[in-house]
């Protein structure tokens, strides 16, 4: 396992001892989740840890059956005790940038229905402003897509839709288009996130404001920093 890999399963590990018997617990999606949730699976199996788990993707769905982690559908669950997830940044104030895996409309549906969400990350995701590393995923209702993005562009935003080798338009889990929107550094993510909440076709952005309280965060030398608002 190269550095980065075991730094993304050193933060999932430090994360992990917040998990507690009995627990209902939201699964992220992502490189650094899948860690989680090999972890996940290597506890219950050593310990008899009981959790009730749903996921925020198929693809964590499909990773933790394949482990024997039973899935719940979140409708079941109700409120969850706590989510973990991955993050593309990382601000001071840990609002975040999500949905470089495109599965952030299902991850903010998980992490909102949890009395805690935890972030997971290596160190490259920490910056002191969001939208300098990443642009912010966008998913849009397929019908009258472009009319959407031209309400987006109306803000500012530099709009690039993702395509897959055939040239078509990449889809979610939910069947939606995903575009990725460059809006420069972004000093007031609340201020955005309200604006793109507003416009209709846009089904969910990738600005996670005020919603984690925690972020382990491993660094080069292997050490987890712990982050807290
Ligand atoms: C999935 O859509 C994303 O929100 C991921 O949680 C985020 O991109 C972090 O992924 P990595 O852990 O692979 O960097």
């Amino acid at each position: 396992m190269d550095n980065l890999e075991s730094a993304k399963r050193s933060a999932a590990a430090a994360a992990l001892e917040l998990v507690e018997e009995g627990m209902n617990l939201g699964l992220g999606t992502g490189s650094t989740a899948r860690h989680l949730v090999q972890l996940l699976a290597e506890r219950v199996h050593k310990t008899g840890l009981h959790v009730h788990c749903c996921a925020t993707s198929r693809d964590t769905a499909d990773l933790a059956r394949s482990l024997g982690i039973e899935i719940f559908d979140l409708d079941d669950l109700g409120l969850l005790d706590l989510a973990i997830d991955g993050a593309d940044e990382i601000d001071p104030r840990l609002n975040l940038v999500k949905g470089g895996g495109a599965a952030h409309f299902r991850e903010k549906l998980v992490e909102k229905a949890a009395k805690r969400f935890a972030v997971i990350a290596d160190s490259t995701k920490v910056v002191s402003c969001l939208g300098t590393t990443r642009p912010i995923p966008l998913e849009i209702l397929p019908f009258a897509w472009k009319t959407t993005c031209r309400h987006i562009e109306a803000l500012g935003a530099k709009l690039t839709p993702r395509i897959s080798a055939n040239q078509e338009l990449i889809r979610t889990d939910n069947g939606n288009f995903i575009i990725d929107g460059d809006f420069g550094p972004i000093p007031e993510p609340a201020a955005l996130a309200e604006r793109l909440d507003g416009i209709s076709g846009l089904l969910e952005h990738g600005l996670f404001v005020a919603m984690a309280e925690i972020a382990f965060v491993a660094q080069p030398d292997g050490k987890v920093q712990v982050l807290k608002i």
